[in-house]
């Protein structure tokens, strides 16, 4: 079997091509832009895992993945994207639709929050004194283990809509600020912010969350000082 890997720079695709060895990495870094579709022979492989992504242009790009025909596709996508209204998340649902409705054999995985996002969204907030945090819950997952989980299904047949894959732990954003704070060393007062609105709301509910799939094993304290 051949394994193309779209998005193999990025922090999700670098741990799916150290799973599936032998895979091609495709991206701009290796001459395949999927928006301005050049460079798209680079997919024909037995096996496509879609990894690339673009905050604005998900669909475009899973539109040019499937103009490729592969035999089967493996699309990451998140959980609560049927959930949480924003836009992102928008996207990511028609990015499963036009895959589901294009008929093209496939395989969808959605994922909780990774570690590096959690970790990059807290350095970004714990730059000023008073640390604004989400006033909600997070249930973050290893992109090492979400990438040998895609890696698995890769070499499975087409399975449709696989079950979700959560992190091991489920607790209030604040709860893993502290756990940042004490990783890296920073001092600071942290601050649940809670927003009007309906994203909220979502956020708040638990739609980004899914405590029957928890089936990742890497805390996020593991993930920070591993
Ligand atoms: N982050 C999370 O918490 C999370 C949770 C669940 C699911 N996911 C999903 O996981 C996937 C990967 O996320 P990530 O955090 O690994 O993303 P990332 O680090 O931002 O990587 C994005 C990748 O897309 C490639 N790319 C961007 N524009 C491109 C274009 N026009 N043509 C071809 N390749 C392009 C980039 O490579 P070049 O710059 O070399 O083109 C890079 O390899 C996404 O679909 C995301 O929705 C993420």
């Amino acid at each position: 079997m051949t394994y193309a890997v779209t998005g193999g720079t990025g922090a999700l695709g670098r741990h799916v091509l150290a799973a599936l060895p032998g895979a091609r990495s495709v991206s701009r870094a290796t001459g395949t832009d999927l928006l301005r579709g050049t460079g798209l022979n680079a997919l024909r492989a037995d096996v496509v895992v879609h990894c690339a992504t673009s905050f604005h242009h998900e669909v475009a790009m899973a539109n040019a993945v499937l103009s490729t025909r592969p035999a089967h596709l493996v699309y990451i996508s998140i959980v609560g994207c049927n959930e949480v209204s924003l836009p992102y998340y928008r996207q990511k649902l028609a990015a499963e639709r036009l895959i589901i409705d294009s008929g093209t054999p496939h395989t969808i995985l959605r994922a909780t929050q990774f570690h590096s996002l959690l970790r990059s969204m807290f350095d970004r907030l714990s730059k000023p004194p008073l640390m604004l945090v989400p006033g909600f819950r997070f249930q973050p997952v290893d992109e090492a283990e979400v990438a040998a989980e895609l890696a698995a299904l890769a070499q499975a047949s087409p399975a449709g809509r696989a079950p979700d894959l959560g992190g091991p732990e489920i607790s209030e954003a604040t709860t893993f600020a502290r756990t940042y704070l004490a990783a890296t060393g920073k001092h600071r007062r942290i601050v649940p912010l809670k927003l009007p609105g309906a994203t909220y709301r979502a956020y708040r509910a638990g739609g980004n969350l899914s405590p029957a799939h928890a089936a990742g094993t890497r805390t996020f304290a593991d993930y920070l000082t591993g």
